[in-house]
């Protein structure tokens, strides 16, 4: 199933204003009439009325907080923002678990996590702002003068599913006239080698949850052939971009296989894909490539079985469960081979990237 963002980054934005009035107004007007309010829903009024003064002013910052996310939308005040509501919703919640607070504070944390989520999507949105137009269309491509249709294709893949998609795009590239030149990222560690046993899926697992980078074999693809396109295809592991694949997109070494050219994101995960595809995205752009389309492919099935799947898979190496088949369907791996043909005959007539700033891609 090919993916789209489930919210665009401007209404995030646009959410954020709605938690900034709320929170901002809502605590005022709490500061002023808690009595009057209070005795109407008969919540009993505050023990320690220093204390419920603090909490409404800390609630108002997170008003804030949103209101300057608003204005000028910035990640790390994001972080400020999942921090400081994540706090709160904690908060409140211990204390209506001790029975110190009235259920009706329980739409506050509510509020708040609903709100930690919205973050934390725009968070991602905004490490590649443009992922949503992405996601759903192909950009024009760099006016490379010369007809080129050559291109390099890059797989990384420890159970085969990104192989898969990647040898699918290359024929439908191939289909459309293009020669394309195939290569795998190799992790080096042994922690990421096949077979997958509990002890190595476990490293990987752990790893990939503390955002390690991997070292990877150099890619071997001859440098000098004029690739005008680039595909980069790479697995979601633990929320995030595989490591291997990071590392290398990160890789000063690697750089000129991107910089000045178009590439092609591609993510394939049973379900989480968002922010493997932003950071895709984000490391491309630094790396100076011209990001054409960014696309997420997800498993078939249903959850949580294609989540047990998931594990079950990489345990026991079995392929099915509760009649669900581990992997890409046959339908999506027909999309993944539109998206070749697609890609082929994107309009190239983008100037190129020398006319923007030099900075932004060093
Ligand atoms: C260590 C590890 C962690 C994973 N974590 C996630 C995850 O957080 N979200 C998700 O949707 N898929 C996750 N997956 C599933 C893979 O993205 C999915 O199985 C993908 O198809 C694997 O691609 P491959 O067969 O090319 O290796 C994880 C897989 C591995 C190996």
């Amino acid at each position: 199933m090919r993916l789209r963002p489930i919210i665009p980054g401007w209404l995030l934005r646009w959410f954020c204003l709605v938690t900034a009035v709320a929170n901002i107004t809502g605590n005022v007007f709490l500061l002023l009439f808690y009595r009057p309010l209070f005795g109407w829903l008969d919540i009993p009024l505050p023990r320690d009325l220093h204390l419920f003064t603090l909490e409404c002013v800390l609630s108002f910052t997170m008003g804030v907080v949103a209101l300057i996310t608003y204005v000028r939308p910035d990640r790390l005040v994001l972080i400020v923002g999942i921090v400081g509501k994540s706090l709160y919703a904690g908060i409140t919640y211990y204390f209506w678990a001790i029975h110190a607070l009235s259920s009706w504070f329980m739409i506050f944390v509510v509020w708040d996590v609903v709100f930690v989520g919205i973050f934390f999507l725009y968070w991602i949105q905004l490490a590649a702002p443009r992922l949503f137009e992405l996601s759903h269309s192909v950009f024009a491509g760099l006016d490379t003068r010369h007809d080129g249709r050559r291109a390099l294709v890059l797989a990384l893949s420890l159970t085969g599913n990104t192989r898969q998609a990647a040898a699918r795009l290359t024929r439908g590239l191939e289909r459309s006239g293009y020669e394309v030149d195939v290569e795998e990222v190799v992790p080096e560690e042994r922690v990421f080698h096949q077979p997958f046993t509990f002890g190595r899926f476990l490293g990987t697992v752990i790893r990939a949850m503390f955002r390690r980078g991997a070292k990877f074999r150099p890619i071997k693809a001859d440098r000098r052939r004029d690739w005008d396109l680039v595909v980069v295809t790479a697995p979601t592991w633990m929320l995030g971009l595989a490591a291997p694949m990071e590392s290398l997109l990160a890789d000063d070494d690697h750089r000129d296989l991107f910089k000045g050219r178009d590439v092609a994101a591609v993510v394939v995960c049973r379900g989480a894909w968002q922010r493997s595809q932003a950071m895709m995205v984000y490391r491309l752009e630094r790396a100076g490539a011209n990001v054409v389309t960014a696309r997420g492919y997800s498993h078939q099935g249903w959850e949580p079985a294609r989540l047990m799947l998931l594990w079950w898979r990489l345990i026991t190496k079995r392929t099915r469960l509760f009649g669900v088949d581990y992997g890409l369907s046959a339908e999506t791996l027909n999309e993944v081979e539109q998206l070749g043909v697609d890609l082929a005959h994107r309009v190239r007539n983008r100037p190129h990237w020398t006319l923007l700033p030099e900075a932004r891609h060093a």
